[in-house]
């Protein structure tokens, strides 16, 4: 037993939606990960919490037409719920808006302070003067300054997924109302994140999980750090010590609430939080997704280590998430909600979470799909784990009334001593796949042996020899019992009942799957999983295409407007003169386009699909009125019209000379 107790933490949902798929992605491995180290004799604690603050949230709560505590609570209350619904169970759920955590997080910036690592300084931020505010983060919308593609304010989110720091982002507008902002003039704090190059060179050197996260993250500390603004004007969050008018960061409140939360755990258990988050020692293990590998990697140990607190022991970030093959999207309708769509449903939470940990390697990309879904569930869970518990449990109870009284054969206890050693080798590598094939392995096993015996043939003519294969097989379910537990905990549970015992068998440590079990009588058993049916799958398929496609109408489903509006755009054809790529951009081309006696420079998000070889000469339509603007400090006077995400160019199907008016 670890005499350091260790902390697993999984990254907070914000309070501004409900829970999905692309969330559980990384709470059900979280949760298999703690109940295996449980199983193997470690303690754990395991803590989570709503993320309340940061404009994610006040701008839904705007919409909803509540307060952002309001909509929090809300939302934390559904994620609670959820969570307990999947057999995901923290020892502590927390908010971050809770009192434990704006004094945390104040303590923390007075630390970061006296120690030299914050400073103020006047920057240019985002203004809307028909809102009359200032634009922090996701109030803000224009073009990614690294990349070219349309960005949040506070990251380029389809494109380069660079953090974005206030004032960098390009062509800003409000997103509320739609108005270019301004640039005005305002103090802001600065956390020092370029004194810790040294520092996270070697901390990441020393950092376990996935190497995903320290991959990405040594990359990113090589290249360059930039210090990051760690107060916006806004009114919910905590207050930045000393001023009324700003809240921190909420990327900094926020990974504090792993600390908060510890404390507020510790509080209600007698313990103290500090053997987790101070001093050397220290175990902390978070699970993140792979979208904020930059916050836990580099910002976050560089935010502990300034203020003088332990820095975490692992990061394990998962992998992307595909619905039917589509890039997981909320807005695109690629999207499986936890409650709606799945358990609502009827559907056990094991077999999602099976699924999910099963499907592949933590760090790969995941599809989901209902077809794949049932076709994994049927095979693996249904036909051969479900399979060979219940002929065993059958016949055992059948022909024996419980378990024969016949020790184990030896060749059975080391086929469950490899597993055991495959697994725990695999989990110490993160590679939770590669642990639940091996699980799976074991009962194939079990299913073979089990035919090839044919205990029900041999009773007939050797009821000794029948005995020890069913005995075999009982000890060989109750380690599968005990190794899945982890993985489908209330399916384990059943199991563990129908082998006889009453007591939670997470209560039991994993090697009593290598002794040999006593004779006793069993209950009559049932299958535990059954088969999921074509007609409902099919009905859930359809579920899902219909969503799609009423994603798609509203993305075509737009404003009216009057006639005249339209006549106001004026839109011609155009003959690309020549293309150039603009360097470092990455997405954009630079053209010059005749428009019909006039040329037009013209900056398009086109070099992915077209080369600049291929636009050259080629015909165009192109609005000419539009506002000009600068791109990547180009300017560019006109927009160039192609259809969906290929940028398939549009073309008058007649040859028409340049400058022709499109109406
Ligand atoms: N709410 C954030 C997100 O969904 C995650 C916060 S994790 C923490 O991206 F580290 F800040 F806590
Ligand atoms: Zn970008």
């Amino acid at each position: 037993m670890s005499a350091r107790p260790v902390l697993v933490t999984c990254g907070l949902p914000y309070t501004n939606g409900p829970c999905h798929l692309g969330h559980l992605r990384t709470y059900v491995p979280a949760d298999f990960y703690v109940r295996y180290l449980r199983r193997t004799g470690e303690t754990v604690v395991f803590v989570c919490g709503s993320d309340n603050h940061g404009t994610p949230v006040v701008v839904s709560a705007e919409d909803a037409g509540i307060s952002p505590r309001a909509l929090s609570e809300q939302y934390h209350a559904h994620f609670d719920q959820t969570f307990h619904r999947m057999g995901v169970i923290f020892d502590h759920f927390g908010m971050t808006d809770d009192p434990t955590n704006h004094q945390r997080t104040r303590s923390i910036v007075e630390h970061l302070t006296e120690n030299g690592y914050v400073y103020s300084k006047v920057i240019q931020q985002s203004f809307c003067t028909k809102c009359q505010r200032f634009l922090p983060d996701r109030y803000v919308e224009g073009i990614c300054p690294h990349c070219g593609t349309p960005a949040r304010g506070d990251e380029c989110d389809q494109g380069c997924g660079k953090h974005l720091e206030p004032g960098e982002i390009k062509e800003p507008s409000c997103t509320v109302c739609g108005t270019r902002a301004e640039s005005r003039d305002q103090e802001h704090y600065f956390f020092r994140l370029s004194g810790f190059k040294e520092f996270l060179l070697d901390h990441l050197d020393t950092l376990s999980g996935t190497l995903n996260a320290k991959n990405y993250a040594l990359g990113w500390v090589k290249d360059e750090l930039h210090d990051w603004c760690i107060t916006r004007t806004l009114d919910w969050g905590v207050k930045f010590p000393g001023r009324d008018d700003l809240v921190v960061y909420v990327w900094v409140d926020a990974p504090i609430g792993y600390i908060s939360f510890t404390e507020e755990w510790a509080e209600n258990h007698g313990r103290s939080w500090k053997e987790f988050w101070c001093g050397e020692n220290t175990k902390v293990t978070h699970f993140i997704g792979g979208d904020i590998i930059y916050h836990h990697c580099i910002f976050w140990p560089a935010l502990l280590k300034g203020a003088g607190y332990g820095v975490p022991h692992a990061v394990i970030a998962s992998g992307m998430l595909k619905v039917d093959d589509h890039k997981f999207s909320k807005s695109r309708g690629y999207v499986v909600w936890t409650n709606d769509d799945y358990l609502d449903k009827g559907l056990p939470s094991d077999y999602l979470r099976y699924y999910l940990l099963a499907y592949t390697s933590h760090t790969k990309e995941l599809n989901f799909s209902w077809k794949m879904f049932q076709e994994r569930i049927n095979n693996e869970l249904v036909n051969t784990l479900g399979n060979f518990a219940y002929r065993t449990l059958f016949f055992a109870h059948k022909e024996f009334g419980g378990i024969p009284d016949v020790p184990v054969n030896a060749g059975i206890i080391s086929e469950i001593e490899k597993t055991l050693s495959l697994v725990d080798i695999s989990m110490k590598d993160y590679e939770f796949k590669t642990a639940i094939d091996g699980m799976m392995t074991l009962a194939a096993y079990g299913n073979n042996y089990i035919q090839t015996s044919s205990p029900w043939k041999l009773i007939k003519t050797d009821r000794n020899a029948a005995a020890q294969v069913v005995k075999d097989c009982i000890v060989l379910v109750r380690a599968l019992t005990l190794l899945f537990e982890p993985v489908i905990p209330r399916k384990s549970q059943e199991l563990w009942e129908m082998l006889g015992n009453s007591d939670p068998v997470s209560g039991h440590h994993l090697n009593e799957a290598l002794t040999d079990t006593a004779e006793g009588p069993l209950p009559a058993p049932r299958p535990v999983f059954s088969k999921l049916e074509d007609d409902f799958i099919g009905e859930m398929d359809k579920l899902l295409a219909h969503r799609v496609r009423e994603a798609g109408k509203k993305v075509v489903k737009t404003e009216t407007i009057p006639f005249d509006e339209f006549c106001k755009l004026d839109i011609r054809t155009g003959i690309v003169i020549s293309a150039e790529k603009v360097p470092k951009s990455g997405k954009l081309l630079k053209l010059r386009v005749d428009v019909g006696g006039e040329i037009r420079q013209v900056v398009a998000g086109m070099a992915q699909f077209y080369t600049p070889d291929e636009m050259t000469g080629k015909q165009v339509v192109i609005v000419v009125n539009l506002q000009p603007a600068k791109i990547f400090g180009i300017e560019s006077n006109g927009m160039i019209l192609a259809a969906g995400e290929s940028a398939s160019l549009l073309r008058p199907e007649k040859d028409v000379p340049p400058g022709t008016k499109i109406r």
